[in-house]
């Protein structure tokens, strides 16, 4: 028998779901993918770059024309002036960027502060590299930082803090006002920052999202990770970057030169070619998704589910607890999904230890009007 090295680890829950929702033809909310296409002008120049013979590959760090367009986004976006040389590292995907930040520094015996819930693929990194993740919870019901609690957790072991702002599964936001809150309890220290910015763009009801790229003294120490699968519409096309100081940079590129070497060629020429085209598609991106929130939850006010609408991501919990409180969410969302036709995702998936009681479920709202208003009926029948 092999021995495992990450014993815990199974199947996902993102799997299973998605699998059942399939297997029972069921409306599927439960994975985060968009149920529509990129922009045509995106997918039309993929083609055009393989035609072109952009197919070996890129340099280590990335294309430096998409480099170069980051730059200028994160220029546009948070007042930050990047190295593109020295500071940004495209990578195929955020998961990638993350697992090689977290293999650069986390040494045997060292500690990782996560925030409970939390993204799957953290531990798992977090433990390949030697390292033990103290999970602290987020206060409920708004998934905020509980600052005593994240100050009571750190200890001469720790080593790195990951932080995930918009927040999935709950769409919460840290404000400019907790990134200072986070400097001022981790300074003097030698403690450094992964920052999950993958959903940075979607951000609603006129919100701004506070990047640790626009932090002086938070930069100085993370790595910002961000997506283009999110940005896009494009998941499947695992395309990420990083952005981190030189020194950080520099560490990271040393392990991911050996895990991939490089993203995939012709999305980085094409990702390229359509930023430089159309820099307000982010610009765009609350509105749309925003108008797709508020579709989503009009339709489920009609519903026995109770919540609060999603700050930002492209997700929306709902408390279910006046419908099946015999049930706890695993079960709830076999049951939706299996009874009533709608697949999701429980939270307690994302805890290490979920509060008792808890009776949430996380929808996936990237989807058509048609998929939304289905689901919703559905959902209102229930
Ligand atoms: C919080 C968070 N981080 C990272 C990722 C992974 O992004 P990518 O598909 O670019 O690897 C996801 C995808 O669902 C996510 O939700």
């Amino acid at each position: 028998m092999i021995q495992s090295k990450l014993p815990n680890v199974g199947t996902t829950i993102f799997t299973t779901m998605s699998q059942l929702a399939v297997q029972t033809g069921a409306i599927n909310l439960s994975q985060g993918f968009p149920d529509f296409d990129g922009p045509q002008a995106l997918r039309e120049a993929v083609g055009h770059h393989v035609m072109a013979g952009h197919n070996q590959y890129s340099p280590m760090t990335g294309l430096p024309a998409l480099r170069e367009q980051i730059a200028r986004k994160i220029a546009r976006s948070y007042g930050r002036q990047v190295d593109m040389d020295e500071e940004i590292t495209i990578t195929p995907g955020a998961t990638e960027a993350i697992f090689c930040a977290l293999q650069a520094l986390v040494r045997p015996g060292d500690e990782v502060i996560v925030l409970d819930p939390c993204y799957d693929s953290y531990e798992p990194s977090v433990e390949l590299a030697g390292g033990r993740c103290v999970h602290v919870p987020l206060a409920l019901p708004d998934f905020s930082i509980d600052w005593q609690r994240l100050a009571d957790a750190l200890s001469p072991r720790t080593r790195l803090i990951i932080l995930n702002s918009p927040h999935n599964p709950s769409g919460a936001l840290l404000s400019r006002d907790e990134l200072e809150q986070l400097a001022r309890l981790i300074r003097g220290s030698d403690i450094y920052l992964v920052s999950d910015e993958v959903y940075e763009h979607l951000i609603y009801d006129g919100a701004r999202h506070a990047s640790v790229l626009a932090h002086e003294e938070l930069y100085a120490r993370a790595f910002v990770v961000s997506s283009f699968g999110k940005t896009y519409h494009v998941t499947g096309w695992k395309t990420g970057y990083v952005v981190a100081p030189p020194a950080l940079s520099a560490e990271l590129r040393k392990v991911h030169q050996f895990v991939a070497f490089c993203g995939v060629s012709p999305l980085q020429w094409a990702l390229a070619d359509y930023m430089a085209a159309c820099p307000e598609h982010v610009d765009e991106l609350p509105a749309f998704y925003q108008a797709k929130r508020d579709l989503f939850c009009d339709l489920l006010a009609g519903s026995r589910f109770t919540f609060t609408r999603a700050p930002g991501t492209y997700f929306q919990l709902a408390d279910y607890s006046a419908i099946r409180d015999d049930l706890d969410d695993v079960e709830m969302s076999l049951w939706l999904t299996r009874e009533h036709g709608v697949a999701t995702i429980p939270v307690s998936v994302f805890y290490q230890s979920p509060p008792a009681g808890l009776r949430l479920v996380r929808f996936c709202f990237a989807k058509r009007e048609e998929t939304l208003r289905q689901a919703a009926e559905k959902l209102c029948r229930v």
